[in-house]
């Protein structure tokens, strides 16, 4: 995406310098600053302190550290893989993403390990963008064949998301906001209600950054918002991500994915999860009872960091000292809460019916 006219990725790699590189997303959007990955230690704390997040970048990010740790040697491979998929356990995409640089390295013995890694990182990151942009345009095609028809000319498509599913949280587009990005590019009228997404405030820090920067006109609103606006009638449509989905369709997305859910059901408003295939555990079907779900530091509930007076980033304490404070970072919507799944693919129904169709497509 463009960030004052220069083009970024997420994540890249560069030879020369023997690293890849990241922004630093804890300090978004006070600071844009770039870091160097270059050890197994720098890319483990990258994922663990967030500096990296989101699903599809979680993965990409682990795949450079399994690559870039094996350019002396191949022996540590299995330990450093566990490492990586330990950093944080609920989006399956680090998993899905390390399977593929380890098959990689084993299927191309001609190669060295670190040169058939680090290829298949590239392709994985290639191969990214080209699936968030066709989630974008099937998202797009929804908006135009749901949404606009019940708008008169020129109204403005008012869109809910809750966390952070744009291009920081993928290698480039994102998910739940790609359809966004194209409908924007297309012309049509935009304004995005964009929830704050306490404890650790994805929304109000990086989609409002992110949209900002792409000048599309939104609203950040404290997460407790959501059910009276569109009581309200002033929600169209709702779109998040997903961190897992499993084969009947219940959805894992940040705390407070289900409640957004729960209140568009009860208000007749569109809720469509945007994801790519790669964020689908075929293994599993009852979320609520499978899914893994990641509990954080009770310091992220009980401390606020922003920018103060003089420009500074500061984190203050919020909540009395000796009040204990809980931090499940992700929830799960069930199946049938959701109006349809929007993949690379195209739109399915959040079902196991829906997913099977979806399977034999891609034939797995
Ligand atoms: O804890 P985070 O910031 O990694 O959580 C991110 C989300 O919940 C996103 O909605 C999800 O990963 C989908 S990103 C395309």
């Amino acid at each position: 995406m463009l960030i004052d006219q220069q083009h970024y990725r997420s994540i890249w790699y560069d030879e020369a310098q023997r690293a890849a590189f990241i922004f630093d997303q804890t300090l978004l959007p006070h600071r844009f600053h770039t870091i160097a990955l270059r050890t197994l230690d720098d890319f483990c704390q990258a994922i663990i302190e967030m500096k990296v997040r989101g699903a599809p970048l979680i993965g990409a990010t682990a795949a450079y550290g399994l690559a870039l740790s094996l350019r002396h040697s191949a022996k540590d491979i299995e330990s450093t893989y566990q490492r990586l998929l330990a950093t944080r356990p609920t989006a399956i995409n680090l998993r899905w993403a390390l399977d593929k640089v380890r098959k990689a390295v084993h299927d191309n013995p001609q190669l060295t390990a670190f040169v058939a890694a680090l290829t298949a990182c590239h392709q994985l990151c290639d191969d990214d963008v080209d699936t968030c942009s066709r989630i974008g345009n099937h998202g797009l095609h929804m908006i135009e064949q749901l949404i606009l028809p019940k708008k008169k000319a020129g109204d403005v498509v008012h869109i809910l998301t809750h966390c952070n599913a744009g291009w920081l949280a993928t290698v480039d587009w994102g998910t739940a906001v790609a359809p966004i990005y194209k409908a924007h590019q297309k012309g049509i009228p935009v304004h995005v209600w964009v929830d704050e997404t306490r404890p650790r405030n994805q929304g109000a820090s990086l989609t409002a950054w992110e949209l900002l920067h792409a000048g599309i006109p939104h609203t950040v609103i404290p997460d407790n918002t959501g059910g009276h606006l569109m009581q309200h009638g002033m929600v169209d449509l709702c779109i998040v991500g997903s961190d897992r989905t499993t084969a009947h369709g219940d959805v894992c997305n940040k705390i407070g994915t289900y409640l957004k859910a729960l209140a568009a059901h009860a208000n007749h408003v569109p809720f469509y999860v945007a994801l790519p295939v790669s964020t689908i555990d075929w293994t599993i079907n009852d979320g609520c009872r499978e899914i893994p779900i990641e509990e954080r530091s009770s310091d992220e509930v009980t401390h606020i960091t922003g920018r103060d007076h003089f420009g500074n980033i500061v984190t203050v304490n919020i909540t009395p000292d000796g009040s204990p404070a809980a931090n499940y970072a992700f929830d799960v919507t069930p199946a049938a809460l959701v109006s349809g799944l929007i993949t690379e693919h195209g739109i399915f129904p959040a079902s196991a019916a829906g997913l099977d169709v979806l399977r034999k497509k891609i034939s797995l």
